[in-house]
């Protein structure tokens, strides 16, 4: 009986630990998914390297880890499908992502993606459990033709279904002091929608090239990055005036925090135009900073949130600007941020970078009085 219970406790162990599997490149899906290739290879997931994301390698650079030339933890989710996937997510194991190892910098890919069978719920971040079996693709195509290069599986794919194929490395992450550095609220379902409708809707073009279909899952990825017009409709920008002074009311409509990493910063802008004077009012900006001792600091290091102004999820936030609006006046705004807070660029060296330094308008509104 003993040995049995070893034997089980030595399984599971192995099964845990068994995170490197192999998957068929990316490249090898364009043949056939032309469209979904070219979306795919614009989107972050594709990009998700400290090789290829300038913003990700500045905070690895940082990182003690990289520092002792350790194991890289980050790459459970950056890079999933790493041919030393189990020893770079190892203590003590001595393995960092390679520039030319292609297994390194496949991102979170096609094959890796199709092929999550379930997923492991863990107090720091979940585990994708990846299906043992190459080629064989989940999905959730109803009426679908036979592939020649791969099998398809629709049947019983919940997670696929319900969108939640995501939570595997989306749904947070917690330090070793006990703080969740960045945290989505996996409870998605939001008037029916989820990760995969809001953050991948349908758009025109065939599935694949074999049968003429009239849309397909859009698969760059809209986000803040890239593409984040087509989430625009999920924020809502409202006016309502007072005796002296107007409220600006922001509605998030999505199921979580308006952004999600800390490094971001929001930022909202208003300007006043009256007749052909323009008056700026002050910005507002939203932000979670994380710390410790009461000052900011890096992920690995600080264990709590030292303030948190970022709009939650189906959160109405109400700005009131004390200004007497006049008959005839313009009230333009503009709902944006930076991906990096500017406060940190200098500490990160990302103050040359354009993706890092660059504002990004999200939302534009305009009210006339
Ligand atoms: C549990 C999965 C997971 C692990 C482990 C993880 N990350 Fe991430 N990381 C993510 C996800 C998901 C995002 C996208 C979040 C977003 O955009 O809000 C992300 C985004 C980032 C970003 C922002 C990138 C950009 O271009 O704006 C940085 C920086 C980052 N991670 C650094 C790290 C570092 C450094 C490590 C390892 C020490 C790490 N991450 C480990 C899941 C993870
Ligand atoms: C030789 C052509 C070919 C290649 C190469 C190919 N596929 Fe497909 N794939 C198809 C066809 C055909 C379909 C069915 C399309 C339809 O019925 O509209 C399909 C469907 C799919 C589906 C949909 C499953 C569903 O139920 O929603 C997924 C996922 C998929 N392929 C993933 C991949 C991945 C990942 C790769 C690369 C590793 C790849 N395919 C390479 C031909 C191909
Ligand atoms: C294997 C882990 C993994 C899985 C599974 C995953 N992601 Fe990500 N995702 C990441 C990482 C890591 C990043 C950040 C990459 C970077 O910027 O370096 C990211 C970034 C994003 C972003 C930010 C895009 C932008 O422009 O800023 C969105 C949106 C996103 N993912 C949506 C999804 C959706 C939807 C799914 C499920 C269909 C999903 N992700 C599944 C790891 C994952
Ligand atoms: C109702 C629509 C909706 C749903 C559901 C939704 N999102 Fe989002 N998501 C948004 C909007 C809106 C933004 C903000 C985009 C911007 O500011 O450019 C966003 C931003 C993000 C970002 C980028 C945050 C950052 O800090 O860079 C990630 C990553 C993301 N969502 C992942 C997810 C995941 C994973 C799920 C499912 C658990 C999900 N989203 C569910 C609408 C949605
Ligand atoms: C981050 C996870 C993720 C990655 C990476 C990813 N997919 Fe998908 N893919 C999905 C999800 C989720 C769906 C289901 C969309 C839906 O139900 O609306 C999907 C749907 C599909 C479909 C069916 C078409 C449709 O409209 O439903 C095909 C084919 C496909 N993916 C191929 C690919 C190929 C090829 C790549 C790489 C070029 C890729 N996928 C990368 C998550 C991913």
């Amino acid at each position: 009986m003993k040995i049995l219970l070893l034997m089980f406790v030595l399984a599971i162990n192995i099964y845990a630990n068994n995170a490197t599997h192999s998957f068929a490149p990316s490249t090898d899906c364009k043949e056939c998914h032309k469209a979904i290739y070219n979306e795919f290879s614009t989107s972050v997931h594709k990009h998700s390297t400290p090789q290829k994301d300038p913003i990700h390698k500045a905070v690895w650079d940082k990182h003690p880890q990289k520092n002792k030339k350790e194991q890289y933890g980050c790459g459970k989710c950056h890079t999933p499908t790493a041919n030393n996937l189990d020893a770079m997510i190892t203590k003590g194991k001595k393995a960092l992502p390679d520039a030319n190892n292609t297994t390194h910098q496949a991102g979170i890919s096609c094959a890796y993606c199709h092929r999550i069978e379930s997923i492991e719920l863990h107090k720091r971040s979940n585990t994708n459990i990846i299906a043992k079996e190459g080629k064989n693709y989940f999905g959730t195509l109803k009426n679908h033709v036979d592939s020649p290069y791969h099998k398809i599986k629709t049947t019983g794919n919940e997670l696929m279904k319900n969108g939640n194929v995501c939570i595997g490395c989306h749904s947070h992450k917690m330090n070793k002091w006990g703080l969740n550095v960045c945290s989505t609220n996996i409870d998605n379902e939001m008037n029916g929608k989820n990760c995969v409708s809001c953050h991948m809707p349908k758009v025109k073009g065939s599935v694949s090239d074999f049968k003429d279909t009239s849309e397909h899952a859009f698969h760059g990825f809209a986000g803040t990055h890239h593409y984040s017009d087509m989430l625009q409709q999920y924020v809502k920008i409202d006016f309502k005036k007072h005796k002296d002074s107007f409220d600006i009311i922001i509605q998030n409509h999505s199921s979580h925090a308006l952004l999600l990493h800390p490094l971001r910063l929001a930022v909202f802008k208003i300007v006043i135009t009256r007749a052909n004077k323009t008056i700026p009012l002050k910005d507002t900006t939203f932000a979670r900073v994380i710390g410790k001792n009461g000052k900011p600091a890096m992920p690995w290091v600080a264990d709590t949130t030292l303030k948190n102004t970022m709009i939650q999820g189906a959160e109405s936030r109400i700005i009131n600007y004390d200004f007497t609006l006049q008959k005839g006046d313009k009230i333009n705004t503009v709902l944006g941020y930076y991906l990096v807070n500017p406060k940190v660029l200098k500490s990160l060296n990302l103050q040359d970078d354009n993706s890092s330094t660059k504002f990004y308008e999200f939302k534009k509104s305009l009210f006339k009085f």
